[in-house]
């Protein structure tokens, strides 16, 4: 794995992989991946399509099957724990292929993300004060989800995910799809989420905009880690420019 000079390794993470092997059923899709994030960061993951970006996200969460190594949350081993726990414990995850329930309204959406609670007060004051935050839901939240444009689509998806308050969020792909003026406004939101606290892992096809954005980046080909170091060193790299950001 390639570093570059001023780089230095997460010595404290929040969350780890370390020599992860995983994939799905026989599948091997992550060799031996190791990443560290440390508390308050933005990290984002970047590489060719089909490189495992995704279920390197899902090896974190419990989605896939991990075959050997470990993933740490803030120094416990919480390799192969399951989806809820991980949401239960600050954790939360906008997966790439995020859909909101088109049946559902805007505000049953909203509740749905604050699932784990069992508390249909706590999850509706929460929403409420999602409502403050993103007063563009607020305004549609009887509508029906499958009615939205892209771009109040992912908006949702982002509140959604927020419904726990998380301390950590995980978010595949999140300007996919999205009209420029929307994928402004996404990285906006989450530079803002960042300010507040949440630690933040990308992944982004869109490299530029994505590392542009992370203290710490990582460049994933074929299940491996090629390229690790902090976002700007990463986009001025002469080999990562050339394989990774078609420079
Ligand atoms: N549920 C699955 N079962 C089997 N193979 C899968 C599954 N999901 C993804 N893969 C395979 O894992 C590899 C990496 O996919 P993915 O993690 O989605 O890559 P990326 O997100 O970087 O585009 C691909 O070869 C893909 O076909
Ligand atoms: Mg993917």
């Amino acid at each position: 794995m390639a570093t570059t000079p001023e780089y230095t390794a997460a010595e404290d993470p929040i969350l780890s992989m370390d020599s992860v092997v995983s994939g799905y059923g026989n599948t091997t899709v992550l060799h031996d991946v190791s990443i560290a994030v440390e508390e308050g960061e933005i990290a984002c993951l970047i590489g060719p399509n089909g490189s495992g970006k995704s279920t390197l996200m899902k090896s974190i969460y419990g989605f896939a099957d991990i075959k050997s190594g470990t993933v740490t949350l803030d120094g416990e081993d919480i390799t192969g724990r399951s989806p809820q726990e991980n949401l239960k414990n600050g954790m939360s995850y906008v997966l790439q292929d995020a859909s909101v329930f088109p049946n559902m309204t805007v505000h049953e959406n909203m509740l749905m993300g604050g699932y784990v609670f069992k508390d249909d007060d706590r999850a509706a004051d929460r929403a409420a004060q999602l409502y403050d935050e993103f007063p563009v839901l607020g305004d549609i939240k009887e509508q029906k989800a499958g009615t939205l444009s892209g771009g109040q689509r992912r908006l949702l998806e982002l509140a959604r995910a927020l419904m726990v308050d998380p301390d950590i969020m995980m978010l595949d792909e999140p300007s996919i799809g999205l009209e420029p003026k929307f994928i402004d406004d996404v990285f906006e939101r989450i530079r803002q989420l960042n300010d507040l606290g949440t630690t933040m892992l990308l992944v982004e096809q869109n490299a530029e905009k994505g590392l542009s954005v992370a203290d710490r980046g990582f460049v994933l080909a074929s299940g491996e880690i090629k390229f690790t170091g902090t976002g700007t060193e990463l986009l001025n790299d002469e080999a990562v420019g050339r394989l990774y950001l078609g420079g």
